[in-house]
């Protein structure tokens, strides 16, 4: 199966360094590629051959909800689909399951795709917990073609701890008994460690951070998922 690689670019680049990314950036075909820009960059990333993804959107058509953007809004931009559940989001901005789950049926009405994130902190692991968490985090979430799942355990992220391939293959596989999709991995995937973690058979791409910032190392990433493929 064509492996999908989304590079969630979180609160970098303005439309200038968006710019300069699409210049530098090459994919080869045989891989989906998916961007997730801040919301001031989406206008001038959709011109570009890529699909483009917002990192959150609101549940509510339209209303008094000062700072969010609606799945409507991103339509008319020509935006396809939407992060939502991010664990940043989880952590710092008081997301819940129920307000994930909103959040992607809302997108999946209005048309967009989705990237649901999921996954356990350190403290869940160390305690037992992984499954009963994810458990929780992936039944809320609607069954749809335009879903995908990003499995992210949240101690991986952006420090540099990668979860091992059969860890996280693990998980993925734990994930898909529960919800029938392509579940992505993400936490600190770069160049190095990509190929031993695309090749487990349910990691079917994944949800990068850090290392889709520079064209060449996102280039490179989506260069390795291609030859997996
Ligand atoms: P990272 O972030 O690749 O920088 O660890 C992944 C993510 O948060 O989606």
């Amino acid at each position: 199966m064509t492996k999908l690689m989304a590079g969630n670019w979180k609160m970098f680049k303005g439309p200038t360094e968006t710019y300069a990314f699409f210049d530098a950036f090459e994919a080869p075909d045989g891989v989906d590629v998916i961007i997730c820009p801040p919301f001031v960059s989406l206008e001038d990333a959709v011109g570009e051959e890529w699909p483009i993804y917002a990192q959150n959107v609101h549940w509510a058509a339209e209303g008094a909800f000062t700072g969010e953007i609606s799945a409507q809004m991103l339509v008319e931009l020509g935006v396809q689909g939407a992060l939502v559940g991010h664990s940043e989001r989880r952590q710092y901005f008081g997301e819940t399951d129920e307000t994930v789950r909103q959040r992607a049926e809302a997108a999946l009405a209005a048309g967009l795709g989705v990237i649901a994130c999921v996954g356990e902190l350190e403290g869940e692991r160390e305690a037992g917990e992984t499954e009963a968490v994810l458990r929780r985090q992936v039944e809320v979430l609607p069954v749809h073609d335009r879903l995908v799942i990003a499995y992210e355990p949240v101690w991986a992220i952006g420090t540099g701890k990668t979860a091992t391939p059969d860890l996280a293959q693990e998980a993925h596989a734990f994930i898909k008994s529960l919800h029938d999709t392509r579940v992505l991995y993400g936490g600190s995937v770069k160049p190095e460690n990509a190929a031993d973690l695309l090749a487990q058979p349910d990691i079917d791409g994944a949800l990068v951070g850090g290392a889709s910032l520079d064209p060449a190392s996102f280039s490179s990433l989506c260069r390795i998922a291609a030859s997996l493929s």
